[in-house]
């Protein structure tokens, strides 16, 4: 799984858009101040150490070492988020947890397999919550829908690179998430979503595209430099003004069961890790 986002770490933590403060401030909100809260393929921490100045602690996951060591550097002097490499696989290695939370990461699961997993191991009020990109408020995410995307699909081509892996990387192929957790038992969903506008330079955009896992400085290996050039050139010349506007929606996902699970067969967290 490291080669998957392999070198993307620090482009990752740079440049990948967080979710918000006020996304943030909803989610935790919802899982509560007291909560201790598993935060799956948690990246760099985007979610993870902002969370966790506002509940009891995050329990930070992810299969990548690269991954782990931004955020352990990023969350000096943020004590309630404690690291561990792992994945959807290891979940009952785990100590125990109020609730889940999963950004941009629930896609490269076996979905199905988590949530029946999940479901023997959240408390009767524990929740699954998924946050990541929405499109505009009542539209389905477009993956070409940005500005700059037409020439980031031309410089990709030149380079071999598979730039329709991104809404992979962004989204599951196949049954839509919250299609699966309305079969699922944590089929109770409440959906909000949250609009921002970002402004990127040409800096900002290059570095973002070398945080996918489809264009990594893994993927590209010795054609990194060269492929810099390419984009940055294209980019400038599709834009001299070097400036580039992205109405950005997130959405926050809340799924919880609609009949609690019978607490003789979960795991309560009541001690701290
Ligand atoms: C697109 S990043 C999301 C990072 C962060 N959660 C965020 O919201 O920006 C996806 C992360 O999921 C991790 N990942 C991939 N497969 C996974 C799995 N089976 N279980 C847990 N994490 C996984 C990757 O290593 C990567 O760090």
């Amino acid at each position: 799984m490291e080669e998957l986002f392999g070198g993307a770490a620090p482009y990752y933590a740079r440049y990948r858009p967080g979710y918000g403060k006020a996304a943030i401030a909803f989610l935790a909100r919802t899982l509560g101040a007291d909560s201790q809260v598993l935060d799956l393929g948690c990246g760099p921490g985007t979610i993870a150490i902002p969370l966790a100045r506002r509940v009891r602690a995050v329990l930070a996951v992810d299969p990548a070492e690269e991954m782990l060591a931004e955020g352990r550097r990023l969350a000096a002097g943020v004590p309630a988020v404690r690291w561990l490499r792992g994945d959807s696989t290891t979940l009952r290695a785990l100590p125990p947890f109020d609730h889940v939370v999963m950004g941009r990461s629930f896609h490269w699961m076996d979905r199905a397999a988590v949530l029946a997993e999940l479901d023997e191991l959240l408390p009767p009020g524990g929740t699954v919550a998924l946050l990541g990109p929405a499109g505009r408020p009542g539209e389905p995410w477009q993956p070409d829908a940005q500005p700059w995307q037409a020439i980031e699909r031309r410089v990709c081509a030149d380079f071999g690179l598979d730039i329709d892996a991104a809404a992979a990387s962004f989204h599951a192929t196949g049954e839509p998430h919250h299609d699966l957790l309305a079969a699922s038992p944590f089929r109770r969903l409440e959906s909000r979503t949250f609009a921002r506008r970002l402004v990127w330079d040409v800096d900002g955009l290059v570095g973002l595209q070398l945080s996918y896992s489809y264009s990594s400085p893994a993927v590209l290996g010795d054609r990194l430099g060269a492929f810099v050039v390419a984009f940055r050139e294209a980019l400038l010349a599709g834009n001299p003004a070097g400036r580039w506007e992205q109405d950005l929606v997130t959405e926050v996902l809340i799924a919880g069961r609609t009949e609690p699970r019978p607490p003789a067969r979960t795991r309560r967290s009541s001690t701290s890790w």
